[in-house]
């Protein structure tokens, strides 16, 4: 069977995009949709290759109760056919995904902002929390999760996904 393949973008794949994953992976998980989907996440930048994610994105992950292995990597041309979901953090990540693109017909069908799934936003941006506090990695992820609950109701509004109506806890 064909699987769903999304992946999460930000500038150094240490902070927001392995955040991202984290939530989602541990999302469809409960859903037991594992086996339907292939998650990943990936830097625009090669500044943290092979990175082990930020710690303060391990402990708000492992906070809420979710670990995630994962090691930087760079976005990679390759993505573009791989991915049917490949889902930015913030503008900046957007335009340097799409100014790679020799097909941007086809790629801006795949390329989204994270947040346009967010249902309460009052931005489109996941800002960058590199130079940040603890308080705002806690708002990085309270947004992420946001956005993700409005990207698996959107999955399962185009059918892409059936969640059973006693399965909405598990988002
Ligand atoms: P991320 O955060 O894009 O959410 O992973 C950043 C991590 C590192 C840097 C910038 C943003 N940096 O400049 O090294």
């Amino acid at each position: 069977m064909k699987t769903i393949n999304v992946l999460f973008v930000c500038l150094g794949n240490i902070c927001r995009s392995p955040i991202a994953q984290g939530i989602f992976e541990n999302k469809i998980r409960n859903l037991n949709l594992t086996s339907s989907f292939e998650i990943d996440s990936a830097g625009t930048s090669a500044f943290h290759l092979n990175s082990d994610p930020d710690p303060r994105s391990t402990n708000v992950l492992n906070k809420h109760g979710i670990t995630l292995k994962h090691k930087a990597r760079q976005f990679i041309m390759e993505d573009f056919t791989r991915y049917n979901y490949i889902l930015a953090m913030d503008h900046l990540n957007y335009e340097d995904i799409m100014n790679l693109s020799n097909n941007k017909n086809h790629d801006s069908k795949r390329v989204f902002l994270l947040r346009s799934f967010d249902n309460n936003k009052t931005d489109f941006n996941i800002l960058d929390p590199y130079y940040g506090l603890d308080t705002d990695f806690e708002e990085v992820y309270q947004i992420c999760n946001q956005s993700i609950d409005g990207f698996i109701t959107f999955l399962n509004n185009e059918k892409l996904i059936h969640i059973h109506s006693n399965n909405n806890m598990a988002l």
